[in-house]
């Protein structure tokens, strides 16, 4: 039978496939308390301009909140033949009202509809990245003000490089979640217009008012041009790229902990109630939420590559192409939210092992570079040519199979007969990351400016 919105011009139903093919109810019914939301809007909207009755629209907009009661409480009938949650909506309001149902769609079509819906819905995913995020954060100040002054070795190309501080290596993560956050507000801001009253492309001739349905709806106004507005998923690309982005550093923070959990590092333990066990190896305790988190930026950059590609090349306006820019989205923003979760449960949960993170911060001639730096401001030497003189005595420690601050007053002064015996106070990497006071640097002092900084904005 030809369907009941628009089978006036209809004979046939569709086949099944096009049926399979058409249908978004079964992904986009995650919309429905949006496109109630929006649709009460614009019924108020349609009374208040003297479009439709004051009667109809009070009807429209009780009936509604009964259709969301239904879908919320689990009672609510979803048919395939009905497409999208659009029209299961409607479908229903017709049963619950009557004839008033009908003039809802009045200067309204759904392509400004699902617009207005989806923006809502990503708009709420940004205040939940940022919420979660700032959860995030908040763990990470807390590692960080235990161990503002816990040595560890810092790396480069995952060789040992010098001495950092283990609070200073979880303000890193700070600071990269809170761009995180800033990304998502910039994101949100700019989505914050209204497309309701687009209608299907190109506005409409009723006298509606766009401006009151964007205020209802929150946004800070409506979209300025009405074939943009149902064309538009910037807003979508623009929250999968900070999803990206974001799940980028979830990524190398999942990687650090799979490493520092390891045998070799033992620089942190995870708690149980992040670890699990193996099977056969009674030993084991898996970081098994730090490698799925690792892995999550695998669907997330796949969501965003996905509807950049569905978006690439088409025509203004609406297209049913834009369909697929649901089920990405839903699948991105729910499986950052969920590693959001976990690692801030992670990482407020994990220990860390002062003393591994201490011996490995003495290990692999951390403090050649204060060696260096002693030579340059004691003695006057070029940077250069006390970078050649330390070289020499990291490979005369080596060739002795001891660290630096083993060697002799005598083995040093074989190389450089200028060294003398105060040289070994900045050989500890203890004074070594307390020299580092630079603005940004990984000295205790800068690390507790930085710790209470965050702390007054985070709470
Ligand atoms: N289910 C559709 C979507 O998700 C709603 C808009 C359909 N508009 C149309 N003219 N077919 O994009």
């Amino acid at each position: 039978t030809a369907n009941t919105m628009w089978g006036g011009r209809f004979a046939a139903g569709p086949d099944a496939i096009m049926e399979a093919i058409n249908a978004s109810i079964g992904f986009d019914r995650r919309l429905a308390a949006q496109d109630i939301a929006g649709s009460r809007a614009h019924a108020a909207m349609l009374a208040a301009t003297g479009i439709i009755s004051d009667s109809d629209a009070a009807a429209i907009g009780e009936g509604l909140l009964t259709v969301l009661s239904e879908i919320e409480g689990g009672t609510f009938q979803f048919s395939t033949a009905l497409e999208d949650i659009h029209m299961n909506v409607e479908a229903r309001l017709k049963e619950v009202v009557g004839e008033a149902a009908g003039r809802l769609h009045t200067a309204r079509s759904r392509n400004d509809q699902v617009a207005v819906d989806f923006r809502l819905w990503v708009r709420d995913q940004c205040d939940a990245a940022d919420e979660a995020l700032a959860a995030l954060q908040k763990a990470l100040l807390g590692q960080a003000e235990d161990g503002a002054d816990w040595v560890m070795p810092g790396f480069t190309h995952l060789q040992v490089a010098q001495p950092v501080t283990w609070g200073h290596h979880m303000m890193a993560y700070v600071e990269m979640f809170a761009r995180d956050r800033s990304r998502f507000a910039d994101a949100r801001k700019r989505m914050n217009l209204s497309p309701l009253g687009a209608a299907a492309l190109a506005g409409t001739s009723f006298p509606i008012d766009r401006h009151m349905t964007a205020e209802a709806l929150g946004f800070d106004g409506p979209m300025a041009n009405s074939l943009d507005a149902v064309s538009d998923r910037d807003f979508a690309l623009e929250f999968l790229g900070a999803a990206t982005i974001c799940a980028v550093h979830l990524s190398r923070l999942a990687e650090e902990l799979v490493i520092w959990s390891s045998a070799q590092f033992r620089f942190v333990k995870m708690s149980d109630r992040w670890s699990t066990g193996s099977s056969i190896m009674p030993q084991k305790r898996n970081p098994d939420a730090a490698e799925l988190i690792r892995a999550k930026i695998g669907r997330i950059f796949g969501a965003n590559v996905a509807l950049t590609m569905v978006m690439k090349g088409l025509p203004l306006a609406y297209s049913k192409d834009m369909q697929e820019d649901k089920e990405q989205v839903f699948d991105a923003a729910d499986n950052l939210m969920l590693a959001l979760a976990a690692m801030a449960g992670m990482v407020g949960d994990m220990t860390a092992n002062r003393d591994s993170l201490k011996a490995a911060a003495a290990t692999g001639f951390s403090t050649a570079t204060d060696l260096a730096d002693w030579l340059v401001r004691e003695l006057g030497l070029p940077f250069r040519e006390a970078h050649h003189v330390t070289g020499s005595l990291v490979a005369l420690a080596e060739e002795q199979g001891c660290d630096l601050p083993d060697l002799s007053l005598a083995q040093m002064q074989s190389v450089h007969d200028g060294i003398r015996q105060d040289v070994f106070d900045v050989l500890g990497v203890g004074n070594s990351v307390a020299s580092r006071t630079s603005f940004g640097g990984t000295a205790p002092a800068r690390v507790r400016e930085a710790v209470a900084q965050w702390r007054k904005v985070l709470g």
